[in-house]
């Protein structure tokens, strides 16, 4: 089976570049498009395999002024919402273990599949809590470990750390689906897809780049 291959644009991109991707891009790969683009990359190809970058802890709708829904995500196409990011959880400091949890279930319930993003600290986060919604929902959450050393810095640990830390996140979690982040370019990508462990990769900085996404996918 083929590994994963998932995009992180982050805040970055414009319509003109949403329409490259829509007439261009690889089938396999998953892209998380921020949410202002996702109704019209999906509108425009409903093939593509789109994910949000977060999701309200509030379920469906209702009087949150500038929150977006898992509901809503689902309803303009969205398959997949990235969570927990440590951009998000250092900066914003929105994402905490009992927000995750509710918009982790958020996810599920509307049918699409969360990518639960966790750092070096990945136990903290998979308390008690988290890691036993993750038990019964296998199939609908997969992790990224990304550590934030390697974040945007070029700097990734060895395939063996990373391979470890991956073992790790399953033996803690009946055998979930794992994905490594941070640093991951067309010069490292069969190296990382190599890694026993892992699933697949969560590309940030190199999935603007449509050459590049595609390259690496044609090595899943
Ligand atoms: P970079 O690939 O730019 O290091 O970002 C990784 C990331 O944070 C993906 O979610």
């Amino acid at each position: 089976m083929s590994k994963m291959i998932v995009g992180n644009w982050k805040m970055n991109g414009s319509v003109k570049l949403v329409d490259e991707f829509i007439a261009g891009l690889d089938k396999q790969v998953i892209l998380g498009l921020p949410s202002i683009f996702i109704a019209y990359a999906h509108l425009k190809n409903p093939e593509m395999q789109i994910a949000a970058q977060d999701c309200s802890v509030f379920g469906d709708f209702g009087a949150h002024t500038g929150e977006i829904s898992a509901k809503m995500l689902a309803d303009v196409g969205c398959k997949y919402v990235i969570l927990g990011h440590s951009e998000r959880r250092k900066n914003m400091n929105s994402d905490t273990i009992d927000n995750i949890l509710l918009k982790l279930r958020n996810v599920v319930q509307n049918k699409m599949t969360a990518i639960l993003c966790v750092d070096e600290n990945y136990m903290e986060l998979l308390d008690k809590s988290i890691s036993d919604f993750i038990k019964t929902h296998t199939n609908e959450i997969v992790i990224a470990y990304e550590p934030i050393s390697a974040i945007g810095t070029g700097i990734i640990p060895s395939p063996d750390d990373i391979n470890k830390s991956l073992k790790n996140i399953k033996l803690h979690i009946n055998n979930v689906k794992t994905l490594y982040g941070g640093s991951v370019n067309t010069k490292n990508i069969t190296e990382i897809l190599s890694i026993p462990f892992s699933d697949g990769v969560l590309v940030g900085g190199a999935s603007l780049n449509l050459y590049d996404i595609n390259t690496m996918a044609s090595y899943s």
